[in-house]
């Protein structure tokens, strides 16, 4: 059972795009998968074909009530892993909990138990450093760092880590578990000038497999589905296919698992 946190301060990146990618390959290799979507924008819920309107209950409700578990939110989806959605009401409430004590231990708390229910559960944060990235943080054993192929991922990583470092206040044993550059296009020296540099300065903890930039991968959202169902054969399919099977190794699964790992 591991959880891993999607966080990066900056939208744009590949947050929710690799949640989905790389959950739904999981739960294809036979692991339990729990998604939990942390961003008001709801992208992940609805990149699932699950409208947020039509929704009973969601993560605003696991946060606002955390000792009652996570278990009432969470939803099947049609690909695989569980969801806990995300739904507008969590706009708002970002106020709401600010006084709370223990605020930023409330995703925490709620997955205590929910957690063993699974082999992997990835929550996909929010652009900001606000208090639903901070749970995030909390709540995960590790980050997984989507790092775009950008000329200010050089700046984004110290940012992080400064972040990991108050927050281990709250949660000691965070890390650092791996980064994936995304939207790489090897065709432009720039991209590869700044893919290498991340490796040079990270090390193992950059994945071998970098997420190329592929056009089906903004289409796939926008129709409901997770890549593997939208595009199979695509650039970007393959990219998720092969992460997750390079995670898996990381993590020590075999690739033909079909039962749990705890
Ligand atoms: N590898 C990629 N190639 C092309 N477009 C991508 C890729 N990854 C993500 N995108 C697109 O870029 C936008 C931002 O990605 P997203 O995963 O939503 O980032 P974040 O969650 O960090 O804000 C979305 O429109 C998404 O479809
Ligand atoms: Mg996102």
């Amino acid at each position: 059972m591991t959880v891993l946190a999607l966080t990066m301060q900056k939208g744009g990146v590949g947050k929710t795009t690799t949640t989905l990618g790389v959950g739904t390959e999981l739960a294809q290799a036979g692991l339990r998968v729990l998604l939990i979507d942390l961003d008001p924008q709801s992208n992940l819920t609805m990149a699932l074909g699950i409208n947020p309107e039509e929704l009973q209950h969601s993560v605003y409700e696991v946060l606002l009530n955390p000792t009652a578990g996570a278990d009432f939110a969470i939803v099947p989806t049609a690909y695989g892993p569980d969801l806990i959605p995300a739904t507008l009401e969590l706009a708002g409430a970002e106020l709401t909990l600010a006084g709370r004590f223990g605020r930023e231990l409330l995703l925490r708390t709620a997955l205590t138990e929910t957690r063993y229910n699974y082999d992997f559960v990835l929550i996909d944060s929010p652009p900001s450093l606000g208090l639903f990235t901070v749970n995030a943080m909390v709540a995960a054993d590790e980050i997984l760092v989507p790092l775009q192929a950008h000329v200010f991922a050089r700046k984004a990583m110290p940012q992080l880590e400064s972040t990991i470092a108050l927050v281990r206040q709250s949660n000691p044993l965070l890390q650092i578990g791996g980064i994936v550059v995304t939207m790489v296009d090897r065709r432009t020296s720039v991209n590869q000038l700044i893919e290498e540099s991340i490796r040079e300065t990270y090390g193992d903890l950059v994945y071998a497999t970098v997420i190329p930039f592929n056009v089906r991968l903004v289409e796939a959202p926008a129709a409901g589905q997770p890549i593997s169902r939208y595009a199979p054969d695509s650039a970007g399919a393959r990219a998720y296919r092969d992460l997750t099977q390079e995670l898996l190794q990381r993590y020590g699964i075999k690739q033909t698992t079909t039962q749990g790992t705890d």
